[in-house]
């Protein structure tokens, strides 16, 4: 039985008058409430690295993330309720548990966390260093930071599988490229998959070839799935985790009207690039699914440090 149920997740359809007048259907797969903490695509990516750890017989789970890092909390908190063990390898030697609400709540579920160095961070994915991790923290096994590997992209196939309508287009954030690539995996024969990078000048292709060609090992049909994306890298606003007045305005108008919440890192932005480019005429007479990702945890931290309500 799986951990967390995805029957939560439904396909929610957005009855909007711009939309109608452009003979356009617009759903959102709400993977957002899966659940509070393990919320969007997080447990979609850890679902079977998990599943891989208790094959193993690994005593626990180690990753890595920043100090604000949803993954870090969803991996805690799913590792938790599975009963296995996690390590946190945290960025910035200078922090400590209680440095913030993120962190906090990671250690509160049991995870150790181990702040390391910004150097020692860049070597997350150096085989050598993880050696080093694996001889420190016996029996454990190690998920990439964002859960970007073979076993992520997997799960993030699923999302796909519970999809029931016909559709044209699919909108889905971009940060490493695994739910991205998971989805392209399963998209539908004539279907285009919408792709809005978070990171400005992000590679997106070369990224996703990357995920793709280690993972499936057929450069030809990496190269067919990725022609069927479209890239819209023209709304990061400034880059990772940057906003402006106008993409606040916006979420805050959306949610507001069609009380879904959004967050300004991720699936904001992305809401955005779907509406500008239906004003454009880029999506007339289609079915449009936006995939939320989740990521509300993240609109916290805008409402305390800045003291912006996004969803009311
Ligand atoms: C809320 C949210 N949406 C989208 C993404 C991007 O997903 P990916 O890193 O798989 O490209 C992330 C990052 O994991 C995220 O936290």
């Amino acid at each position: 039985m799986s951990l967390y149920s995805t029957e939560k997740s439904v396909l929610q359809f957005v009855d909007a008058e711009c939309f109608r007048e452009r003979n356009i259907r617009l759903f959102v797969k709400r993977d957002d409430l899966i659940d509070s903490e393990v919320s969007g695509n997080k447990w979609r990516k850890l679902k079977f690295n998990i599943e891989q750890a208790k094959v193993l017989k690994k005593e626990g789970i180690l990753t890595f993330g920043g100090a604000f890092s949803n993954h870090l909390v969803a991996t805690a908190s799913a590792c938790k309720k599975s009963g296995i063990k996690a390590i946190g390898i945290v960025r910035g030697e200078e922090l400590t548990e209680n440095s913030n609400e993120t962190l906090r709540r990671c250690s509160e579920l049991g995870m150790k966390l181990k702040f390391v160095s910004r150097e020692e961070y860049k070597l997350r994915n150096d085989k050598l260093y993880q050696n080093d991790l694996s001889y420190e923290y016996e029996n454990h096994y190690i998920v990439p930071e964002g859960g970007a590997n073979f076993y992520g992209m997997v799960g993030c196939q699923e999302i796909i599988s519970e999809i029931d309508v016909v559709y044209d287009s699919i909108f889905v954030a971009q940060g490493t490229t695994t739910t991205s690539c998971g989805i392209l995996l399963s998209l539908a024969e004539n279907a285009k998959l919408h792709l809005v990078p978070v990171l400005k000048g992000f590679d997106v292709h070369n990224e996703m070839r990357e995920l793709l060609n280690y993972s499936i090992f057929d450069s030809e049909l990496t190269e067919e799935l990725l022609s069927k994306t479209i890239v819209h890298s023209n709304y990061h606003f400034g880059g990772y985790a940057n906003y402006t007045t106008e993409l606040i305005q916006f979420i805050q108008k959306f949610s507001n009207t069609y009380k879904i919440p959004l967050d300004q890192v991720y699936t904001g932005k992305v809401m955005y690039a779907l509406f500008t480019e239906m004003e454009k005429g880029n999506l007339e007479n289609q079915t449009v699914i936006f995939i939320h990702t989740g990521g509300i945890q993240g609109t916290k931290f805008l409402e305390e440090k800045e003291g912006i309500i996004l969803n009311n």
